[in-house]
């Protein structure tokens, strides 16, 4: 397999101005985060609110600039390309968000919404030409296509998200960031949604980074999963690993919280103390380790890494797992 997309010691630090006298001080966003995404695959990344997760779209996306790291886009360098050379990567990287309400414009019809990509990457040479790639892409995500003549806000939730994907999909990219892009639907639409991505994933070997707070519904379409607590990611791997044997404690209590559907399997529930830590002054050592029940000495003084453990690419870092290592 061949990787989409890879992040190398990621770091986006912004600088913020604190208390009476504003003093300035740096919120440690993303802190050192290494992943990478295959061909075809969904890694999701998630975590409370907070830790980062759209830090880390973001700084893909070049909408912050990173402090540090390298990002490359199937083997290109992103993170330092001069502007013209990132539209052509543009093509390759699109992204779903949460508020299909906010994110398309109320002026334009779905037509147009979902054509302007392929104009501006110039995927067409004439107007009906256009139109037939409009028509296709609303197939795709299941919508009639006379919904092409209508303006986006005649639709439903779950519809708008449906021409959000239609445009994301327009000019055939590698790879789509979702950040919590079915987070604002209802229950029963999330789950439709949540099956067009899983189905568009397998007709067209598209890769996703889901971000998502929502580890119940991340179980339904993640291939990996990679879990961030301030701005790190403590545990990473495949899916069935991580819901069936989670290592880090953090992951344990995240997953505690989800409910499960057999009714004869049975998770302890694990309530976590405390507030997470300010990213403005992050914990010593371990950052989970003010909130973590088994934490001990070394915790405070020393920062685990992220280990790989016998298990097939599964990494967690914790202390308590270390000596486990191959
Ligand atoms: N432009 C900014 N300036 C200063 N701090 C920021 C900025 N954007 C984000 N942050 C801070 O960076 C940290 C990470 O934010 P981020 O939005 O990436 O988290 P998240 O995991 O996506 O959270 P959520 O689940 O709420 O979407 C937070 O402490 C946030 O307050
Ligand atoms: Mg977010």
């Amino acid at each position: 397999m061949s990787s989409v997309l890879e992040v190398f010691n990621l770091k986006k630090y912004y600088l913020v101005r604190t208390g009476l006298f504003g003093r300035s001080a740096q919120v440690h966003a993303v802190d050192d985060v290494s992943f990478r995404v295959e061909a075809g695959e969904t890694l999701s990344i998630v975590g409370e609110s907070g830790c980062g997760k759209s830090t880390v779209g973001r700084t893909i996306l070049r909408l912050v600039e990173p402090t540090a790291g390298e990002i490359y886009l199937d083997g290109w360098r992103v993170d330092t390309v001069p502007i013209q050379g990132m539209r052509r990567l543009r093509k390759k990287l699109q992204v779903v968000y949460q508020d299909p309400f906010s994110s398309l414009n109320p002026r334009l019809s779905v037509r147009d919404i979902v054509a302007e990509p392929l104009e501006n990457f110039g995927m067409g040479q004439s107007r009906s030409e256009i139109d037939d790639q409009v028509a296709d892409l609303l197939d795709k995500v299941r919508l009639p296509r006379d919904a092409m003549k209508r303006l986006s806000h005649e639709f439903s939730g779950g519809q708008r998200q449906r021409i959000g994907i239609a445009r994301a999909l327009a000019p055939k990219p590698d790879i789509i960031i979702c950040d919590e892009a079915v987070s604002a639907l209802d229950v029963s639409v999330k789950a439709q949604i949540v099956n067009l991505f899983t189905d568009l994933q397998q007709e067209l070997g598209l890769a996703l980074l889901f971000i998502s707070h929502d580890l119940a519904i991340v179980e339904h379409l993640t291939h990996r999963v990679a879990v961030m607590y301030l701005g790190q990611i403590i545990e990473i791997g495949d899916r069935r690993t991580m819901f069936s044997a989670p290592k880090h404690p953090y992951t344990q209590a995240l997953l505690s919280s989800i409910p499960i559907a057999d009714p004869k399997a049975k998770r302890n529930r694990l309530v976590l103390n405390g507030e997470v830590p300010s990213p403005i002054n992050p914990p010593s050592g371990c950052r989970f380790r003010t909130r973590c029940p088994q934490a001990f000495d070394r915790c405070a003084v020393e920062m685990p890494k992220l280990a790989q453990l016998r298990v097939d690419g599964h990494q967690v870092a914790c202390h308590l797992h270390e000596g486990q290592s191959d």
